[in-house]
């Protein structure tokens, strides 16, 4: 590769997201941010926070906050890694399963990051994700066997939908290649000792990858759960994960102004708790950002809605995250943003650098029609219509954030991803709550499965 333009490439990969807070103040907002009083009153609580992310950071994959050092400690896995992916590659097709912390990430990274068109060679992942029998009935139409891989991805190697699909599969590989060779087809990441699936690995003698035990479903995108997919599809991992150590670099103190991870989360729980603030609204300017909204609105969600178990009583944490896609989301939700009640705050991720843009063509008809459009791209248009939108917001009172990406690679991602996850740990300490389970969730799972033993009706 020329020099230059491996200096381009490197510039690119250093640079930072730019995270700008200030129409989440009362300077930037009005009456409906924050004021940096209120902020400097919670400078004990926040403090505290980041004393306890740092403490319980310190043990590497064993700590508390595992998922938060995955970025350091994972290179190490690395070769075992790759050599999944390159297995996998072999392939024509590979079928992933897994639901929630064990998909979302890996897709969110494929549809932002993944190259486009796909590089020569590399296969087509499917994930899936529900239990949608018309869609796996599909799907198998669609595949032979002899070219297909299935992966399957599941901590705690029992979740009842990710089971069914697997079994499906892998029946369907038994019966089309016999048993001996369809094991030959499947691979596991899973818990290294606990579950279902890890006995099954170990049984069967299936080639099988670990989730840090310490590391939750919905934190996990930085291990093999979420690297061994991109690695697949040719994405340089180790990019990313520089992405999300620098990022930590940036989120080491308990000075708001010096950490962009707690000043968001003491800004979220705040407009929440002091302005009645209930849902968090997502709104890129990207299309490929629609399914990263999707991996955040279930780690704020999961990871933050509920209430404080050892204080009865008190009002639940959380607030909902909503997604939105800009512009389309103008022609729908706005209207209900701008004039209904004022209990949103919004965060806005704007790319600065297109890797393409379109140039507008106007002939004699069009021009008089759009004198605007003269020498624009469609790139100064959606530009635009961000500008314009955050300006309506702003003005309309409602506290609003703007992450602005300098490109859309796999070190931005990286970032954003350790971003997002610091947060909601630093939220969830604020508010008083273990960001890290979902009581709740685990409730509803056994009872699916008592109705499928019918001892419920
Ligand atoms: O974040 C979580 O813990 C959940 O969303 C899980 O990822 C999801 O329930 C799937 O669990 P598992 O990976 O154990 O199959």
């Amino acid at each position: 590769m020329p020099s230059d333009n491996r200096d381009s490439d490197h510039r690119l990969q250093t640079r930072q997201l730019v995270i700008d807070t200030a129409n989440f103040y009362m300077e930037g907002v009005g009456r409906e941010g924050i004021s940096r009083t209120e902020l400097t009153a919670q400078a004990g609580e926040i403090t505290q926070a980041q004393q306890r992310v740092q403490a319980g950071s310190q043990a590497g994959l064993d700590a508390e906050y595992a998922a938060l050092n995955l970025a350091h400690e994972i290179p190490a896995q690395l070769p075992q890694i790759q050599a999944m992916a390159s297995e996998l590659r072999r392939h024509r097709d590979v079928v992933v399963i897994g639901i929630g912390g064990s998909s979302l990430g890996a897709k969110a990274l494929q549809q932002a990051v993944a190259p486009q068109p796909p590089l020569a060679g590399t296969p087509h992942l499917h994930f899936v994700e529900n239990i949608d029998p018309h869609f796996l009935q599909r799907l198998l139409t669609s595949l032979e066997a002899e070219s297909t891989a299935v992966l399957c991805i599941s901590k705690s190697g029992g979740t009842i939908e990710t089971v069914v699909q697997y079994l499906i599969l892998r029946d369907w590989l038994t019966r089309r290649l016999g048993k001996n060779i369809a094991r030959r087809h499947q691979w596991i990441i899973t818990d290294p000792e606990n579950g279902w699936l890890r006995e099954l690995a170990i049984r069967e003698d299936l080639p099988s990858l670990p989730v840090p035990p310490q590391v939750g479903g919905r934190y996990s995108v930085l291990s093999a759960v979420g690297l061994v997919p991109l690695a697949v599809l040719g994405v340089d991992i180790e990019v990313l994960l520089r992405g999300a150590v620098e990022n930590a670099a940036r989120c080491m103190t308990s000075d708001v102004a010096a950490n962009p991870a707690l000043e968001i989360a003491a800004l979220c729980v705040l407009l929440d708790t002091r302005r009645g603030k209930r849902t968090a609204v997502m709104m890129p300017y990207v299309n490929r950002l629609q399914l990263f909204v999707d991996w955040y609105c279930q780690l704020w969600a999961e990871s933050l809605g509920k209430w404080d178990r050892a204080r009865p009583g008190s009002t639940p944490a959380g607030t909902l995250p909503v997604r939105a896609m800009g512009a389309v989301d103008q022609h729908s939700q706005l209207q209900m943003y701008l004039e209904s009640r004022h209990d949103k705050f919004f965060t806005f991720i704007e790319l600065e650098s297109h890797e393409y843009d379109l140039p507008i063509v106007l002939d004699d008809f069009d021009a008089p029609h759009f004198p605007f459009l003269k020498d624009r791209s469609m790139a100064e248009v959606i530009d635009a219509e961000f500008r314009a939108t955050r300006q309506v917001i702003t003005d309309a009172g409602h506290p609003n954030m703007t992450i602005r990406l300098p490109v859309l690679n796999a070190h931005v991602l990286g970032q954003l991803i350790d971003l997002y996850q610091r947060a909601t740990i630093y939220a969830g300490l604020l508010y008083g709550i273990n960001p890290l389970d979902q009581p709740s969730v685990e409730i509803g799972k056994r009872l699916a499965i008592d109705y499928l033993r019918g001892t419920r009706r």
